[in-house]
């Protein structure tokens, strides 16, 4: 190739927009509260004005994240869901609110949520509407659909993917990223586009994924019952292989919203949804009430060391290890600083069960000795060793969840004053 030559060619790379995300955002799983399944698309503010798609939920939700202590532990994004926007663009072809659930507009609200020390996330859609039949971001429509949402201040764009094609997902979901590139304002970016694809290869190119998206729903809309949570889990363990080296820093399997604090999940369960949410390092976005969730849903969901776990800064997704024929399957996410976690779930619907087992059975190094932190009871085991035989007891579709320590490290961690690292509840 002559010097002209690789000009030309160094031109025409030059040019051709960054395909990557590059935005350096959620190196942990983003955290925060999204309005759909709990609230829907529940667009009657006259008999239901606390409850419907309106300026005053998200509001509301915000002083909610804000005085209860669940900014502080991380929870910090406020995300719309479909159902927002007027019917019809503007003049100008620009998205508008519905103008009279959201009059002060978009704006206003991200400045609300902003001045609470809150991040505001908004949904779209690549295709002619919304799930919900709401004005769509079409291929045309994309820079400036991007444009507008960073105008308004907004922090995370969920797209969707109702009403168009894969070969229209195949360019819109790229251009969307370099779009939201474009604007230069800092906007995580959740893609729909797995989940309408059937969430696995070759149809599905996580590689792909993993460049131009911080997270991805690959799989069906969560629903409000253990039915719904079990069918998730099964199809994301099922498929393990496939999904767990496509999460890391910066970009998110997302098996779909948190659905504690509703009406569909007993306690067992809500704990179960928790831990596995969290083996399987997901976002933890909430959908229920704050305003009047009870404090057992609280507690689960404002539980220091399953949060710390679920942001631990390797960002590695845990696998389920052992399926038993008893029922009782197990899961393991390593950690950094050679911790690890484990859950013990029951499948069983008799009664809770003994479970014995050894860390030798479950792969862990032998020889070694662990200080284990049961993750909900804070109960402390120390020095157990590989070889130690245990029993745990699952109550039925329940966990148990233990966070492991390697005791060697434990000791060289120790401060001056011996005070160990184990977090303490
Ligand atoms: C799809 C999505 C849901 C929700 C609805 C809104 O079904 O998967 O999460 O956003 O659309 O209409």
């Amino acid at each position: 190739m002559g010097v002209p030559a690789v000009v030309a060619v160094l031109a025409v790379v030059l040019a051709l927009p960054a395909r990557g995300l590059e935005n350096g955002l959620a190196r942990t799983p983003p955290m925060g509260w999204l309005a759909w399944e709990r609230f829907r698309c529940n667009v009657n503010c006259r008999e239901e004005p606390h409850q419907c798609i309106s300026e005053m939920l998200f509001m509301e939700m915000a002083d909610r994240l804000a005085e209860d202590g669940w900014r502080e532990l991380g929870y910090k994004y406020i995300n719309i869901d479909d159902c927002w926007a007027a019917k019809q663009r503007d003049a100008e072809e620009r998205l508008v609110p519905d103008p009279e659930r959201f009059p002060r507009g978009i704006k206003a609200l991200a400045d609300y949520v902003h001045a609470r020390g809150l991040k505001l996330g908004i949904y779209g859609d690549l295709g002619t509407l919304t799930c919900g039949g709401y004005p769509g971001t079409t291929l045309d429509r994309v820079e400036q659909d991007a444009r507008t949402f960073a105008e308004w201040g907004v922090d995370m764009l969920k797209l969707d993917g109702c009403y168009s094609s894969g070969k229209e997902q195949a360019q819109g979901y790229p251009k969307m990223a370099r779009a939201l590139n474009a604007t230069g304002r800092p906007i995580i970016y959740s893609c729909s586009w797995p989940a309408y694809q059937g969430g696995l290869p070759p149809k599905v190119n996580y590689t792909l994924l993993g460049e131009i998206c911080n997270l991805w729903r690959n799989y069906d809309d969560i629903q409000d019952s253990w039915d719904s949570v079990l069918s998730i889990v099964d199809w994301f363990f099922t498929n393990q292989d496939v999904l767990q080296p496509a999460a890391g820093p910066g970009h998110w399997n997302d098996p779909d919203m948190l659905i504690i604090g509703n009406f569909g999940l007993s306690y067992e369960q809500s704990r179960s949804q928790m831990a596995l949410w969290t083996i399987m390092a997901a976002p933890l976005l909430m959908s229920t009430d704050l305003r009047t969730i009870l404090p057992s849903a609280k507690e689960i969901l404002q539980n220091r060391l399953m949060i710390q776990i679920n942001q631990d800064p390797l960002g590695i997704q845990g696998r389920r290890i052992i399926k038993e024929k008893s029922h009782i399957e197990v899961f393991l996410r390593p950690l950094s600083q050679a911790a690890s976690a484990l859950v013990f779930f029951s499948r069983r619907t008799d009664m809770p069960f003994r479970y014995t087992t050894s860390l030798a059975k479950l792969g862990f190094p032998e020889g070694a000795a662990y200080e284990v932190q049961d993750v909900y009871s804070g109960k402390i085991i120390s020095g157990l060793k590989t070889g130690d035989n245990f029993t745990v007891i699952i109550n039925p579709s329940g966990v148990v969840m233990w966070y492991l320590c390697p005791k060697a490290q434990l000791i060289q961690q120790q401060g001056p004053r011996g005070t160990s690292r184990l977090p303490l509840l």
